[in-house]
């Protein structure tokens, strides 16, 4: 049995307004892809990790994570989306993996246990699984400037990574995807052609570093022995 960890870390983190791409902005004197790895790999049921990289940032890249010990470390050049830069990761997938995490280098303090969990429910028969929190804001569907309707909240959940994957599904979804509607998670490409999807338990640390104030609050949990 062999899992595999896809982490696209080629986003330009423009919203983050840090310069740099995302995954490389360091937090408590580290870049945010080298926590993100410290944690998957932490969990101990991780066999090979597949970094996509920001366009010229493979060798930086590859320097990075050598303290890691990552047993087999793949790194390939991203894409324009998201989905095109995961595409980018699949093709260099071992044949014989049976569980396929994608788990996005921004959420840079998700636990181990989340990994564990994820991968237990894909051996356990999943096709595709996703971590989950309660959604804790009251939501609304608005257009033009108006609330349309509120949505009952209790139906709502936000979604995390890592998400787990039967690696024949996932790879024939990416196939399936086209550019016009480039998808905001795997799982979602998934569920477009019909299959199930599962969900377990997220974690508050598991939250994307998107904006400034995420740095901040990444920067607190690391310095307070909190993450
Ligand atoms: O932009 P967003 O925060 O949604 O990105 C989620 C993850 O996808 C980040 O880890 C980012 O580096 C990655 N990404 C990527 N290639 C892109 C865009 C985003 O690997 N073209």
């Amino acid at each position: 049995m062999t899992c595999a960890l896809v982490v696209p870390a080629a986003g330009r983190g423009e919203r983050l307004g840090a310069g740099l791409p995302k995954a490389l902005v360091a937090v408590a004197g580290e870049p945010l892809l080298v926590h993100a790895l410290r944690r998957a790999l932490g969990s101990g049921v991780v066999d090979v990790v597949v970094v996509v990289a920001p366009e010229g940032e493979q060798q930086r890249v590859r320097e990075l994570l050598t303290p890691l010990g990552v047993p087999d470390l793949r790194v390939v050049t991203g894409g324009a989306e998201r989905q095109d830069s995961v595409r980018c990761g699949l093709a260099v997938l071992p044949e014989d993996v049976d569980v396929v995490l994608v788990h996005d280098a921004a959420r840079c303090l998700t636990p181990p246990s989340v990994f564990r969990s994820v991968v237990e429910a894909v051996r356990g028969g999943g096709v595709a699984v996703v971590p989950v929190l309660p959604v804790s804001d009251t939501v609304k569907r608005v257009a033009a400037g108006r609330v349309l309707e509120t949505v009952d909240r209790r139906e709502l959940v936000a979604v995390q990574t890592p998400q787990g994957f039967a690696p024949g599904p996932l790879r024939r979804a990416h196939a399936a995807a086209t550019a016009a509607a480039p998808a905001t998670d795997d799982a979602g490409m998934l569920e477009a052609l019909g299959h199930e999807v599962l969900t377990v338990a997220g974690d508050d640390a598991a939250f994307k570093v998107t904006r400034p104030v995420d740095l901040v609050l990444a920067e607190a949990l690391l310095r307070g022995g909190g993450a």
